[in-house]
């Protein structure tokens, strides 16, 4: 599952002019899904689970595919008001990788008996990511595109990144599998958010301010929920620390104090 590209370290430039490209996603995303079959090798096995810990795992997999599902409407929507082509051409591969990850976690609900998974994510979806969705997606109808980005791009996507990354370190192997494929795809998502946003701030100091407002009511919502989602796995709270710093980490890179 070795990354082939890491797009945090190329430059700029070179990002805005190989990543929006289906050529570039076909190379990245073949490499880790090759062999596979809903995310995961056919031939890793399936732990057994005892009850509680199944129960932990489905709620926590549902708020997963909530977040993948705000991700997956938004990327779509954002393809409108996206300003030129190349960047609607990413939103489209961000598009398809979201839809994947919602067909892999749902998959896994499966897997792990729940006969209804729609009915399962609508049962169990953490109010708080219902919460960050209605405002997101104000953002979107709003044609707000910086304020879009940023709380899809970099807010809901650096605290998955995050959660999944901790999650992986104590998940079952099937879980942690398509949990450590989905994460390959984030973090392109995320490097996307930053080089949109990187050159906008620095052309326009006073967008700042409006995403240091989205900011502030966003990521409450979005850090309460994956909190408790990590208590809900039995990561140590010194996971829960983490969490807060790696999400930090990728706001401080575009500037945010
Ligand atoms: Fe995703
Ligand atoms: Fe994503």
């Amino acid at each position: 599952m070795a990354d082939p590209v890491d797009v945090h370290a190329m430059d700029p430039e070179t990002f805005r002019d190989h990543v929006r490209s289906f050529e570039f996603w076909f190379g990245a995303v073949q490499g880790y899904l090759e062999g596979t079959s809903f995310g995961h090798r056919p031939e890793t096995p399936d732990a057994p689970l005892d009850a509680a810990a199944r129960d932990a795992l489905v709620t926590v997999l549902c708020s997963y595919c909530v977040g993948e599902t705000i991700a997956l409407e938004g990327a779509g929507a954002l393809i409108r008001i996206a300003p030129n082509r190349p960047t609607k051409v990413f939103l489209a591969t961000q598009t398809v990788d979201e839809g994947r990850h919602l067909e892999v976690l749902t998959h896994r609900l499966q897997e792990l008996g729940v006969a209804e998974p729609e009915a399962e994510i609508a049962a169990r979806a953490d109010p708080k990511l219902l919460e960050f969705r209605r405002r997101f997606l104000e953002l979107v109808r709003g044609e707000d595109w910086e304020a879009a980005v940023f709380a899809q791009n970099v807010i809901l996507e650096a605290m998955e990144f995050s959660v999944f990354h901790l999650h992986a370190r104590s998940a079952d192997p099937r879980t942690r599998e398509l949990l450590l494929g989905i994460i390959k795809d984030e973090r392109r998502h995320i490097g996307f958010g930053e080089n949109e946003l990187g050159r906008r701030l620095a052309r326009a100091p006073e967008i700042r301010e409006r995403l240091a407002r989205v900011r502030r009511e966003l990521d409450p919502l979005v850090l309460a929920s994956f909190a408790s989602t990590l208590e809900r796995v039995g990561a140590p709270p010194e996971d829960s620390d983490e969490l807060g710093r790696s999400y930090v980490e990728a706001v401080e890179r575009l500037g945010f104090a």
